[in-house]
């Protein structure tokens, strides 16, 4: 029986070409100006010699670890996208569901010293997968979230609930993606739930548009 859980990953295995041809020729204006830069600082902002890049799509991030020197893994969801990975660089990727990662049945190493999700949390009941990747960090290790800023994403409608990305604008076949709008609250909440507190939070902005790009949070473990 399809859930909006399944038709989200179900969108991605649909639209993987669309999408590495959206990154690989950057056309997507938010990510070249202002969030790729933002989320790569961030990491290497805390010294990581360890990452995993959860849910890391056709392998861009973890091209650019890689190329400063910080071993990385990734893992995600669409066989497209990691193929796609695994050619373009040379971290390891792994083929996994969030599922999968929150019941623990596939192994995809631990000790890592950050993971980062860059607008890769996409479902709704996001607690059970943060248990799990608290348990693949070190004491002390880092979560860095990189999402849309729910306040421009909400569109008049601040609450948490399913919405609909239909990639209107974007070049390309795209199926529409069921995703789900959290509010910062909803955000804090679930990663104090899963036992992280919030150390850092930014609104990365570009300084010709007058809303924010995204919303990057950090999170340590206790
Ligand atoms: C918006 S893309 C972001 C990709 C990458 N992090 C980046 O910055 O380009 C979202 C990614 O999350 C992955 N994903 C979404 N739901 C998933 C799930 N349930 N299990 C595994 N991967 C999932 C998709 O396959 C996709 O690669």
């Amino acid at each position: 029986m399809p859930t909006p859980e399944t038709d989200l990953l179900q969108s991605w295995h649909a639209n993987a070409q669309s999408w590495i041809a959206a990154i690989r020729t950057g056309s997507i204006e938010s990510r070249q100006q202002v969030t790729d830069q933002a989320i790569l600082l961030a990491v290497l902002g805390r010294q990581p010699e360890r990452v995993l890049d959860l849910g890391c799509g056709e392998g861009w991030l973890l091209r650019a670890l890689a190329e400063r020197g910080i071993k990385a893994v990734g893992v995600d969801g669409d066989p497209t996208l990691v193929k796609a990975a695994r050619a373009a660089g040379t971290s390891p990727v792994h083929l996994a569901s969030y599922q999968a990662l929150a019941e623990a049945t596939v192994d995809i190493g631990n000790n890592y010293e950050l993971i980062c999700a860059n607008f890769a949390l996409l479902h709704q009941d996001i607690i059970p997968l943060l248990c799990a990747l608290h348990a693949l960090l070190i004491p002390g290790g880092a979560l860095a979230i990189q999402t849309l800023h729910p306040w421009t994403a909400a569109c008049g409608n601040y609450q948490d609930g399913w919405r609909q990305e239909t990639f209107a604008g974007f070049q390309g076949q795209w199926q529409p993606m069921p995703w789900y709008m959290r509010t910062l609250s909803s955000w804090l909440n679930a990663l104090d739930m899963a036992d992280f507190r919030l150390v850092s939070l930014q609104e990365p902005q570009h300084p010709q548009s007058a809303v924010p790009q995204s919303l990057l949070m950090v999170f340590q473990t206790r």
